[in-house]
């Protein structure tokens, strides 16, 4: 650091003054970064709560005092958590990175890289197989190593007659709807089962509690109009939930999903039915998976309608044999694999032998079939994309037989969706 400008972490149970004032200012720092008002003391209170119960580890930059002023906002925040990540095969350890800002008097002077290379560091001191992040921008974490892994998709819904399902799948479970004061334990448990069966998907940050519980953090204030739905199995177990609020738009009433989470294909679908069963309302947008088996159970497909597109989790690989050997592989065959990480982390060559389902990967000298960047890795390491697109942008060095046998290997396996923000 320059001369004024000190790096710590925040100490989250510091309740001295000065301690406390640190605190708050590292949270108005984030807050300004993300063009959000300051938080106010309540905010801040349920903040620090749920910081606290994750564990959050928040590095900030602090500049000397000028002008007689106070210094207690950081010039630059850098925070994350340990919690987990379902790679299609296995749910392992996710190193979630979060709430990086820099002030604009203290942009691009390398802040954001020296706090980033120093928190994969840490990571990988750690033993955090990879890391994950959500990008407010296209074009910053690629050079770190991050490729862009899973996309979510917004839709907008036409519930008029026109929506039909088709008959095939019976659902014998049930939608009630739950009031906000009960329904936690039960969203507990859906999130769960979904998180082992959800191939992208994260374990969620504490906030999502109080949010679910009808705390609005955009607003800061209390929520009224979110309502909770779930859907019980045949056993009577939640194994999906929707929280959704009613709005009235150009005469039009829609119901905006603001969360939907489900652990099966009845679930899912139930829960659809449902949406589409709300009197006064004609269209219910929601976010939802790029490829949708909503689509594929709808009568008339066009019914569902994205209105956008947007890369959401991105994956940076740490660990290279740890992560190969966690995700799905199709087919059975080895494939020498050589990886190129300018930080170094997953800089190697490995044979990769699957089988099974699974792969074991062990360092190796031969000669690489495939070359790829570690970034490209992380594009394709959940299946998002495939190798062949991925080959045919140039992203990857091999022959025609080698990406091919690359393809058959790696691909096939579940699409992944992941609907938890951070
Ligand atoms: C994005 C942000 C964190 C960058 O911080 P910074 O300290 O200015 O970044 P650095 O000076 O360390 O730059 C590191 C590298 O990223 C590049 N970079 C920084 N911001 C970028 C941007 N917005 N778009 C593209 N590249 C960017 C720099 O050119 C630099 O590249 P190089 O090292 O290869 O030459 C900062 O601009 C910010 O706080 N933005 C608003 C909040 C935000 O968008 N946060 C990211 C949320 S996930």
């Amino acid at each position: 650091m320059t001369d004024d400008l000190t790096s710590a972490t925040l100490d989250l149970h510091d309740e001295s003054e000065e301690g406390a004032a640190r605190v708050t200012g590292w949270l108005e720092a984030v807050m300004r970064g993300f063009h959000q008002g300051s938080p106010t003391e309540e905010f801040g209170t349920r903040w620090l709560q749920s910081q606290r119960a994750d564990g959050a580890v928040n590095r900030g930059v602090w500049q000397a005092p000028v002008a007689g002023l106070s210094n207690a906002v950081p010039v630059a925040t850098f925070g994350h958590i340990v919690k987990t990540i379902n790679t299609g095969a296995a749910v392992v350890p996710a190193w979630m990175i979060t709430d990086v800002t820099v002030a604009p008097t203290h942009r691009r002077r390398g802040l954001m890289r020296r706090l980033m290379t120093e928190n994969l560091d840490a990571a990988v001191a750690d033993g955090a197989p990879l890391a994950v992040l959500t990008a407010s921008e296209g074009s910053i974490y690629q050079r770190f190593g991050f490729g862009p892994a899973t996309r979510e998709a917004r839709v907008r819904v036409d519930t008029s007659p026109r929506f039909r399902l088709r008959e095939r799948l019976a659902d014998d479970g049930r939608v009630v709807i739950v009031p906000a004061t009960e329904a936690w334990p039960l969203l507990e448990k859906v999130f769960a089962r979904h998180h082992e069966v959800t191939r992208g998907s994260v374990g969620r940050p504490t906030y999502y509690e109080e949010w679910l519980k009808g705390y609005d953090w955009d607003e800061m204030s209390e929520d009224r109009k979110q309502r909770l739905a779930v859907h019980l199995d045949a056993g009577g177990e939640p194994d999906g939930f929707v929280a959704y609020a009613m709005k009235r738009k150009d005469e039009v009433g829609e119901v905006e999903v603001r969360d939907m989470v489900t652990a099966g294909p009845a679930a899912h679908l139930g829960l659809w039915r449902f949406l589409a069963d709300i009197d006064l309302a004609e269209v219910v947008t929601a976010p939802a998976p790029v490829i949708d088996p909503l689509q594929h159970a709808l009568v008339d497909h066009r019914v569902r309608r994205v209105t956008s597109v947007g890369d959401h989790l991105w994956v940076r690989i740490l660990d290279l044999v740890a992560c190969l050997e966690a995700r799905p592989w199709s087919g059975e065959g080895e494939l020498v694999v050589r990886v190129i990480d300018e930080l170094g982390h997953a800089d190697g060559t490995v044979r990769v032998e699957a089988g099974g389902g699974r792969a074991t990967a062990a360092p190796s000298s031969a000669q690489p079939e495939v070359t790829l960047d570690v970034e490209t890795l992380g594009a394709l390491y959940l299946g998002d994309v495939p190798v062949d697109v991925l080959a045919r942008a140039d992203r990857l060095e091999g022959t025609e037989d080698a990406v091919r046998r690359f393809a058959a290997l790696a691909d096939g396996s579940p699409s992944p969706y992941c609907n938890t923000h951070f």
